[in-house]
């Protein structure tokens, strides 16, 4: 049984691994045959991808969104998918509070200012009086494992929580007028890609507050630098449509917060991530089914 992957994951489950080899670049420059199973990491797999692996099995997908890989194509190929869910919820729900805060506490801007030698009875400042949590309105868009995690975090903060979901909650462009600060949780699918166009984020409150700690393509992406240049929201992104590519107009600007997609970056979740995968890859190898199959 031969595996590959894209990176090396980080922790201990990995060590129970039968060798792996580890890809300099992705895709690979030839192909690979003989490779059943490979262990991919926010990179692209689609049909040409999978051509260079014609004895290909099994994609252990590193994430709980599988959206970078073709499932469709797999599925012709007979090539299982997993990926890793239930074990980000609390650390995605995390950064999306710390995004949430930092917006709307104006965090970045205050830290550039102290840094800065600015503080001069900084604390009079306008630019920096933020907003309370508590009595403002979160409108959660996707309430599922991590969209539910997020809206218990916020209650505790005090704030009044709205969702939008498939068969329930608010309609969106009503959860967009109304919502102080607005969090996407769903996965990037056909239907979500562009979801939030440019006319529904014309929906927002001015003052509102965008975090999408989710896929940066579920948002028009140039219609919110748009709305970000005028100033007349804020947002909090974790993720970006064409990863690591950020839109140059954003990274002067005082009414955002970018940080590298690392909403599921800490050492516990990482780590149980990768134990979730291990577990699915274990189980391909002894012919058992898989733990957490998407196709
Ligand atoms: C990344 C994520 O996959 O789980 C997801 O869907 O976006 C993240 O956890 C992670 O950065 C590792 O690829």
């Amino acid at each position: 049984m031969r595996i590959a992957a894209t990176l090396k994951l980080p922790g201990p489950a990995w060590d129970e691994l039968p060798e792996v080899a580890v890809l300099d670049v992705w895709p690979p420059p030839e192909r690979l045959p003989g490779v059943q199973a490979l262990i991919a990491a926010v990179t692209r797999i689609g049909a040409e991808e999978l051509d260079l692996l014609p004895d290909l099995r099994l994609v252990a997908n590193y994430g709980v969104g599988y959206d970078s890989v073709d499932v469709a194509a797999c599925r012709e190929r007979g090539v299982s998918v997993t990926n890793t869910p239930g074990v980000l919820d609390a650390a995605v729900a995390d950064l999306t509070l710390a995004l949430i805060l930092a917006c709307r506490r104006h965090l970045a801007t205050s830290d550039r200012f102290v840094r800065e030698g600015r503080w001069r009875r900084g604390w009079a400042r306008p630019e920096l009086l933020g907003h309370d949590l508590a009595g403002s309105t979160l409108g959660v868009v996707g309430m599922g494992r991590i969209g539910s995690q997020v809206a218990r975090r916020a209650e505790a903060f005090g704030m009044r929580v709205t969702h939008h979901g498939r068969s329930d909650g608010l309609p969106l462009d009503e959860l967009l007028r109304t919502a102080d600060v607005v969090s996407l949780h769903v996965p990037l699918t056909p239907e979500t890609n562009g979801v939030i166009s440019r006319e529904r984020l014309a929906l927002l409150g001015d003052g509102a507050t965008l975090v999408n700690t989710a896929r940066g393509a579920i948002v028009d992406e140039k219609a919110l630098v748009d709305e970000l240049v005028s100033g007349r929201i804020s947002a909090g992104l974790d993720v970006f449509a064409d990863e690591p590519h950020v839109p140059e107009r954003l990274l002067g600007l005082p009414n955002v917060v970018l940080t590298p997609h690392i909403a599921s970056a800490t050492v516990e979740t990482r780590a149980a991530m990768t134990r979730v995968l291990v577990d699915n890859v274990l189980a391909f190898v002894r012919g058992e089914p898989l733990l957490t199959p998407v196709a």
